[in-house]
C-alpha cells in the first residue's frame, strides 16, 4: 500500500484570525517583551485553575525547574517521579543537582502509582511529581496519603482543563506546572506557567524568571524616574519569563479551550464507541463526574502494536508512543525494573487527537485500527 501524501496528524494546534489579529495588536504597541498582556494571561489563568498566582514563563520544563528550586530541592536530594512522562519531568530533577527516583505506574490509567511511590520515600526524598498523564488526573487523595507531609508538584503539561473531584489541575500540589507548548490543549507556541497559592513562592518565581532582578522593566517603565533604573538581585536567576506575544495568543486560546476540550471529549467518545469492541485493543480509562480528563492525549494499549504503527503510518494516519519509560534512558543510569511500566511500553500507541480533527478523520482512524485486526 503506498503511503497517503495527506496524513491526519496527531496533534494540531487551533489557531484562527483571533490569534493573528492578538500578535500584531501587540507588535502594534513596540512592547513585546514582559509586560502587561503577560499580566493578564496570568490573572485569568490563575482564576481557571482556582489557585492565588500565575507565573508566566517560556516553557513547562522551565516552570518544573522553578518549583524544584523554590522547595530548594539540590544535590543531595531525591524526587520521586513516575515511569511514564516526557523527559522533561525527570530531566528538571537532574538538573536541579538532586536524583530522580522513578516510581511503577497504575496499570489503566498509566499516571503514578501510589503505593508504589510511596515505597520509594526514604530520609532523601524530598517531593514527589504527579505527572496528569495524557490528561487523566493522578489519584491526589491516594497519593497525598502515602507522600504524608512531603510537597507534591503536578506536571500539569497535559493538564489544561484536568479536573479531579472538582479541583483543577494544578491547584492540588504545592505547585502546578503547564506548558503551553505547540501542540498541548493550551497552545502558545512555547509557553508555561507556574501555579501556586504560596505567597512566597509567588514572589520569589517572579524574581528568578528574570536572572533574580527584583522589579521587572514593565513596572519601571511606569514608576516616576527618579531612580527608575535602579533594581535589586538577591538571588541569581535565571531568564525564563513569558512574553506579551506568547501571552497575547494564551489568552485567546483560553477563551477557546473549553469548546476545544469538549470537542477533544467527542471524539474520545467516538474512538470508544468504535474500538471497544476489538479484543486485541484496550480503551484509556473512562471520565468520570469526578475524574475529568482534559483528552490531551488517546493513547491505546494494542496487541501487535509496531505493525499497528506501520500500517496506520500507511494509510496517512500519524500515531506516537507516548512514552519510553524513563528508566530505561541510559542518562539516569543503570535502574531497577519497573514491570508494570515495562509491559505497558509494548503496547501503547497514541491516535491523532486534536481539536480540529473532522468526523470523517476520526471514522477513518477507526475503521483503519478495525481493518488491521479483522481485514
Ligand atoms: C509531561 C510533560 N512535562 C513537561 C513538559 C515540558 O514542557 P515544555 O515542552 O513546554 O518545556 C512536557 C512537554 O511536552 C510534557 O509532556
Amino acid at each position: 500500500m503506498e503511503k497517503k501524501d495527506r496524513m491526519i496528524q496527531l496533534f494540531k494546534p487551533s489557531y484562527d484570525e483571533r490569534e493573528i489579529e492578538a500578535v500584531a495588536e501587540v507588535l502594534g504597541t513596540g512592547w513585546t517583551g514582559l509586560g502587561p498582556k503577560t499580566s493578564l494571561f496570568e490573572n485569568a489563568f490563575a482564576e481557571f485553575c482556582s489557585t492565588k498566582y500565575c507565573v508566566g514563563l517560556s516553557n513547562g520544563t522551565a516552570a518544573l525547574q522553578m518549583a524544584l528550586k523554590l522547595l530548594d530541592i539540590g544535590p543531595g536530594d531525591e524526587v520521586i517521579v513516575p515511569a511514564i512522562t516526557f523527559v522533561a519531568t525527570a530531566h528538571s530533577v537532574l538538573n536541579s543537582g538532586a536524583v530522580p527516583v522513578f516510581s511503577d505506574i497504575c496499570p489503566i490509567t498509566h499516571n503514578i502509582d501510589p503505593a508504589h511511590a510511596g515505597q520509594l520515600v526514604n530520609g532523601r526524598t524530598k517531593a514527589i511529581i504527579a505527572v496528569h498523564l495524557a490528561g487523566y488526573p493522578v489519584d491526589m487523595d491516594a497519593l497525598r496519603s502515602v507522600a504524608k507531609d512531603l510537597p507534591l508538584i503536578e506536571d500539569c503539561a497535559h493538564a489544561s482543563g484536568t479536573i479531579y473531584k472538582g479541583k483543577p489541575a494544578g491547584s492540588m500540589g504545592i505547585a502546578g506546572c503547564f506548558s503551553f507548548h505547540a501542540v498541548k490543549n493550551l497552545s502558545m507556541g512555547e509557553g508555561g506557567a507556574l501555579v501556586t497559592d504560596r505567597d512566597d513562592f509567588n514572589r520569589r518565581a517572579r524574581r528568578l524568571r528574570w536572572l533574580g532582578i527584583d522589579r521587572e522593566t514593565w513596572d519601571r517603565q511606569n514608576m516616576d524616574h527618579s531612580y527608575w533604573w535602579e533594581y535589586q538581585v538577591d538571588e541569581a536567576g535565571t531568564n525564563c519569563h513569558m512574553d506579551d506575544i506568547h501571552a497575547a495568543i494564551g489568552l485567546v486560546q483560553l477563551q477557546k479551550l473549553e469548546a476545544a476540550n469538549n470537542r477533544r471529549r467527542e471524539i474520545a467518545k467516538s474512538y470508544c464507541a468504535g474500538l471497544e469492541d476489538i479484543q486485541e485493543v484496550s480503551l484509556p480509562p473512562m471520565e468520570t463526574e469526578d475524574l475529568r480528563s482534559s483528552m490531551h492525549m488517546y493513547r491505546i494499549q494494542a496487541e501487535n502494536r509496531d505493525e499497528l504503527n506501520l500500517y496506520m503510518g500507511k494509510r496517512g494516519i500519524s500515531t506516537g508512543v507516548h512514552y519510553k519509560p524513563l528508566h530505561l534512558y541510559s542518562c539516569y543510569g543503570p535502574q531497577p525494573s519497573l514491570p508494570v511500566a515495562e509491559k505497558a511500553f509494548d503496547r501503547i500507541l497514541t491516535l491523532p487527537m486534536h481539536a480540529e480533527l473532522t468526523d470523517d478523520h476520526v471514522s477513518e482512524v477507526i475503521d483503519s485500527v478495525r481493518s488491521f485486526y479483522h481485514g
